[in-house]
């Protein structure tokens, strides 16, 4: 085979035009940073009936971490908002986390409208743009994190305020820790799939190799469930390939059929599992049947398999590893993974229906 384009550092320069490669590289660091600037949040809200956190893709993603990191330490329930408008019962008790990098984007700005209009307690995270401008004008507490960065390379820097907001209201314990353990585990992540090491010693360049031209479906459980989900958010912005993920054990009540008559369609994909030493024994017997179901059918199999001990060091260790394999795979398909060129199209092209221009408009009157 030839050289990977990812071991030749020149042909990468060329092609990763964006850079995206060194904000993998740099993850402990970034992660480092979002936990400094994350200390300025002063939130001193009433223990909240509920937390709903709205955010679109890139800034959607942390509110998945932080549901799933919580789900076992919280007694209060968290929803991620992907909709124009909050559920019916978010209300004066409800704490909304409102999470968008550019600031701009339209659902989050609607979203945040509607917790203004009932009284929510409401707390912006964000490198600014109309969100930010209303806030302070408004008086609504947000931290403004670094913006001019791809907002999924933004992660960090929206996440960790979010597990920060819960733990100084008092409601989950432990993220400090976590996070500390988390930094640690991804400064030997970030070396192990570095782009100087070479392939035969690098999972991720690996794991790009495998999937090849194949669409990457990607199987969690547990907390990885947003793990998964944000693998798949990777492969389509930064490989620019069609990508699903799926979680266990749900996916044995539906998906598995949908593989019986694949036939050659089988062949169009590349299945990841995602491997933790400690998955309960249910689980593991599951992944085991479902893996032998989908070789049958000529699905290729990966696995990946986790590292670290607190949930947090281990989702996110997980992350940057999809992180890299994304980037990575971008390269050998000889695509610059920053750009999402139909993305901003169709926000473009939205603009002209002017929904965004009159949630503004409506931002303004308050
Ligand atoms: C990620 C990306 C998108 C955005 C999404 C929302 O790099 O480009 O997934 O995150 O369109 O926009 P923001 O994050 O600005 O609210």
């Amino acid at each position: 085979m030839n050289r990977p384009i990812f071991d030749e550092p020149e042909k990468i320069k060329a092609l990763d035009r964006g850079n995206m490669l060194s904000f993998c590289v740099n993850s402990a660091k970034l992660y480092g940073e979002a936990a400094q600037l994350a200390k300025k949040i002063q939130i001193n809200y009433p223990e909240p009936d509920n937390i709903i956190v709205a955010g679109m893709g890139g800034s959607g993603i942390g509110g998945d971490l932080l549901k799933d990191w919580a789900r076992t330490k919280t007694d209060v329930p968290i929803e991620v908002n992907r909709e124009y408008h909050l559920p019916k019962y978010a209300g004066k008790k409800t704490l909304v986390l409102v999470s968008s990098a550019s600031g701009d984007t339209e659902e989050t700005l609607s979203t945040y409208l509607d917790a203004l209009r009932r009284k929510c307690m409401i707390y912006c995270v964000s490198s600014g743009g109309a969100l930010l401008e209303n806030a302070e004008r408004l008086n609504v507490p947000y931290l403004r994190v670094p913006g001019g960065m791809p907002p999924r390379a933004s992660l960090p820097y929206l996440f960790v305020p979010l597990l920060v907001c819960l733990e100084k209201l008092g409601l989950a314990k432990g993220a400090q820790d976590e996070l500390t353990e988390a930094l640690k585990l991804l400064e030997k992540v970030t070396g192990d799939n570095a782009p100087q090491k070479s392939t035969k010693d690098n999972f991720s360049k690996t794991l790009a190799l495998n999937i090849g031209q194949k669409a990457p479906v990607v199987y969690g459980y547990g907390f990885y469930r947003s793990v998964a989900m944000r693998f798949k958010q990777q492969f389509n912005e930064n490989s620019k390939v069609p990508s699903k993920w799926e979680v266990f054990s749900e996916l044995n009540h539906n998906e598995i059929v949908g593989w019986e008559r694949a036939g050659d369609l089988a062949k169009c994909f590349s299945a990841i599992f995602i491997r933790d030493a400690d998955e309960p024994m249910e689980i593991h017997s599951r992944i085991e049947i479902t893996k032998e179901l989908l070789e049958q059918e000529g699905v290729d199999i990966f696995e990946l398999q986790t590292q670290g001990n607190s949930p947090l060091a281990r989702m996110l260790s997980t992350v940057c590893i999809g992180d890299f394999t994304s980037v990575y795979l971008a390269l050998l398909r000889g695509v610059d993974p920053t750009p999402v060129k139909t993305i901003n199209y169709l926000k473009e092209t939205l603009k002209q229906n002017g929904f965004r221009e009159k949630v503004i408009g409506e931002l303004a009157k308050l």
